[in-house]
C-alpha cells in the first residue's frame, strides 16, 4: 500500500489516523511519527549524490522506513535502484506498492516463504535474494520453474559479522555454481554486509573493521572471478560504514538505510573528523511528536510517548531541540521527562529523537509527513508487522 491509492474519505483524525494533509502541524494527534520533509529529501539527495560521485548504486535499505512511499522518494530523488528488505512479507509490500527492483537480502528457506518469493516477479519486479547453502539452490530453482519466473541470486559471504553467509571463499564458488547450473535461477553476485561494526563510534574503529571486511570480499571475488563467474554486483555497506565500501575497489551497491531518518543511536557515531554524524552528515527527519499530559508534580512531567510507540533496545529517545528537559523514562503509555525548571505546560508538544529507528518504525501504521508548520503528506507504513 502505498499513498497514491489511499483515500482518506471517513477516516477519522485521532482514531483511525492521526492527521489529515493540509492541517496544521500544531493540529496533529500524538503520539505519532513524524517526518521532516525538507530534512528527510536533503538526506535522500545527499546519499544519492555520493553514491553517484563514488561510482555506486545505492539500493536503499527498506527494512528502516517500511514504506512505499519513502522508497518511492528514494528512488525518484536520490537514484536508488531499487530497494532491500529482510523478509518475504517486506518483499511482497514493495512489490505489489510498484516497486521493480527488491532484493530480500537475507536466506528464504521455509517451503511456502520460497514460493511466495517464487511468484513475485509476477509483479514486474526485478527478485533478488541471498543465499549461503548449496542445499537451498534446489529449493528456490524449483519454486521459480513452478511460478515459470527468474530469482537473481547472490551468494552471501560472511566478511566478519558472524551472521548467515558462507565461511570460505571456495563454498561461494561451490554455490555460484550450483546458482548457475539451476533453471531459473541467475547468479547476480555477492552480498558481503560488515553490520556488527556500523554502531562503532569511532571512525578508526569501523575503518579497522571494514578494511578487514573488504579483503575477505576481495578474496571471494577472486576465488569467483578464477572460476570464471565473475561477480556483477557486490553488494553491502550501511550508515556506518558506506565510506569503506565506496572506496573498497571492490564494492558496487550500498544498503544504506538509517541515513534517511537517522536516530539517537546512529546520530552519536563520529565522522573521520570526530563530529557526530548527526551534525552535519545526516540530518534527524523522524520524530515521534508527543504531548505533555500531567506535571502534577515539580521537576517532572509525564509525556504519552511511552514504550508502545518506540524501541529502546539501542537507548532512550532525546528531546529535539531542548537542552533544558530530559526523557528520562519509559512505561507502556508514559514517558518520564526531567522538567528541573518547570517549563514545559500541558500539551506542549515535543519531539523525539528515537533512540533506534528501524523497531520504532514498525510500531506505527502511519508518516505524517510535515513541512514549515502544515502536514503535507499521510504515509501508510506499508509492511509495517510484516515479519514472515
Ligand atoms: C543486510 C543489511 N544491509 C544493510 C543494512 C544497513 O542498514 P543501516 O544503514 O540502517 O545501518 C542492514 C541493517 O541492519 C542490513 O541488515
Amino acid at each position: 500500500m502505498s499513498s497514491a491509492t489511499m483515500d482518506f474519505t471517513g477516516l477519522e483524525v485521532g482514531y483511525d489516523i492521526p492527521a489529515l494533509p493540509g492541517m496544521a502541524e500544531a493540529d496533529i494527534q500524538t503520539p505519532c511519527l513524524i517526518l521532516d520533509l525538507d530534512a528527510l529529501e536533503r538526506n535522500i539527495r545527499k546519499m544519492g549524490e555520493y553514491a553517484r560521485a563514488h561510482g555506486m548504486r545505492h539500493r536503499s535499505h527498506g527494512k528502516m522506513h517500511k514504506s512505499v512511499d519513502v522508497q518511492k522518494l528514494q528512488e525518484s530523488l536520490g537514484g536508488a535502484v531499487g530497494v532491500c528488505c529482510q523478509k518475504v512479507s517486506e518483499a511482497e509490500a514493495f512489490a505489489r506498492g510498484g516497486i521493480k527492483d527488491v532484493l530480500v537480502s537475507n536466506e528464504v528457506r521455509d517451503a511456502l516463504k520460497i514460493d511466495r518469493l517464487a511468484r513475485l516477479p509476477k509483479y514486474g519486479a526485478r527478485i533478488s535474494v541471498c543465499i549461503d547453502d548449496p542445499a537451498n539452490v534446489a529449493e528456490l530453482s524449483a519454486a521459480a520453474q513452478k511460478h515459470g519466473t527468474t530469482l537473481q541470486c547472490l551468494v552471501e559471504i560472511d566478511c566478519g559479522q558472524g551472521r548467515c553467509g558462507v565461511g570460505t571463499a571456495d563454498a561461494a564458488v561451490e554455490i555460484a555454481q550450483a546458482v548457475t547450473a539451476a533453471p531459473g535461477l541467475k547468479f547476480a553476485g555477492i552480498q558481503a554486509y560488515q553490520g556488527s561494526m556500523q554502531h562503532l563510534e569511532s571512525f578508526a574503529d569501523r575503518k579497522a573493521r571494514l578494511d578487514a571486511a573488504i579483503a575477505v570480499t576481495k578474496a571471494a571475488v577472486a576465488a569467483l572471478q578464477a572460476a570464471g563467474l565473475d561477480p556483477e554486483l557486490v553488494s553491502g555497506g550501511g550508515t556506518g560504514s558506506y565510506p569503506f565500501e565506496s572506496n573498497s575497489g571492490v564494492y558496487n551497491e550500498l544498503q544504506c538505510g538509517s541515513y534517511a531518518f537517522m536516530d539517537a543511536d546512529y546520530g552519536r557515531i563520529r565522522d573521520s573528523l570526530g563530529d557526530r554524524i548527526d551534525r552535519g552528515e545526516w540530518e534527524n527527519a523522524l520524530f515521534i511528536l508527543t504531548s505533555v499530559m500531567s506535571h502534577a508534580k515539580p521537576g517532572q512531567a509525564v509525556c504519552d510517548a511511552g514504550l508502545k510507540v518506540q524501541s529502546l533496545d539501542s537507548g532512550l529517545p532525546v528531546i529535539h531541540g531542548r537542552d533544558d528537559v530530559k526523557y528520562i523514562s519509559a512505561s507502556d503509555e508514559h514517558g518520564i521527562i526531567e522538567d528541573k525548571h518547570d517549563v514545559l505546560r500541558i500539551n506542549e508538544k515535543l519531539k523525539l529523537i528515537p533512540g533506534h529507528c528501524d523497531p520504532t518504525c514498525n510500531l506505527h501504521d502511519w508518516y505524517v509527513g510535515v513541512r514549515h508548520g502544515k502536514v503535507e503528506v499521510l504515509w501508510p507504513v506499508s509492511a509495517r508487522g510484516k515479519a514472515c
